[in-house]
């Protein structure tokens, strides 16, 4: 399917930083021409492992002044939106199997005057998106299954970018389309044919450390 042809925001994902130096590698993605900065929350019970808190938000917020992209891969989530929303994420994107109701959800993100996002497991279908689509800013497609950086882009996702690119351009939806998981500049390439808008890159982003940080992310962009 034919894809915008804007170039693809880049929203580097710090689950792959140095985590003993997480403001100076915040800071340095910025530097380098970071469009978003991606952060996972893990919470070892929706996923396999265990990441950051608020706290840890917060304290970055002084790094830098680009959007802060919050991917809560906790349940629930509710009890932590207004944390994260004080501790300075700008969008704030939630999974439908982490709460009962996700149109409160999202009603709550947007109350917090944040962006609100609805992630997409790879077993998850887009159908999951019926009656939320016009209440969000954001769709996340997990093009890996969510817990852990450097796995295997899973090609089947591409179907489902396609099919919610669709649905947005039918319905005329200003919603972006972000895509999370194996990215490097193939990957980026085919999700953005596929209509993302918005690619999230951990191990590509941060691979040769702060002096390939603006190389990487031109080539994740298309431009290098
Ligand atoms: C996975 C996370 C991703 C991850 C991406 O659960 O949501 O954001 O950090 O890492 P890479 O780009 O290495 O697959
Ligand atoms: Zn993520």
């Amino acid at each position: 399917m034919a894809a915008s042809s804007n170039p693809p925001l880049i929203a580097p994902s710090i689950l792959s930083a140095d985590f003993a130096r997480l403001g100076e590698e915040v800071r340095a993605m910025d530097e380098a021409g970071a469009d978003w900065l991606h952060i996972d929350v893990m919470d070892g019970h929706f996923v396999p492992n265990l990441t950051i808190g608020p706290s840890v938000v917060k304290a970055l917020r002084a790094h830098s002044s680009k959007p802060f992209d919050v991917h809560l891969m906790i349940a629930p989530a509710d009890p932590f939106l207004d944390a994260f929303a004080e501790a300075g994420a700008d969008v704030i994107t939630v999974h439908p199997e982490a709460g009962p109701h996700l149109h409160r959800t999202v009603q709550r993100i947007r109350a917090l005057g944040k962006k609100a996002g609805v992630s997409l497991n790879p077993a998850t279908p887009a159908k999951a998106l019926d009656y939320v689509l016009d209440d969000i800013d954001l769709v996340l497609v997990m093009s890996v299954n969510p817990g852990f950086g450097g796995q295997k882009f899973i090609a089947g996702q591409l179907k489902k970018i396609e099919a919610v690119a669709r649905r947005i351009a039918k319905q005329n939806l200003g919603v972006a389309i972000e895509v999370d998981g194996g990215i490097d500049a193939d990957t980026a390439r085919q999700a953005v044919d596929a209509g993302a808008t918005v690619l999230v890159a951990g191990t590509a982003a941060f691979r040769g450390g702060p002096g390939s940080y603006a190389g990487n992310i031109r080539a994740l962009r298309g431009d290098g």
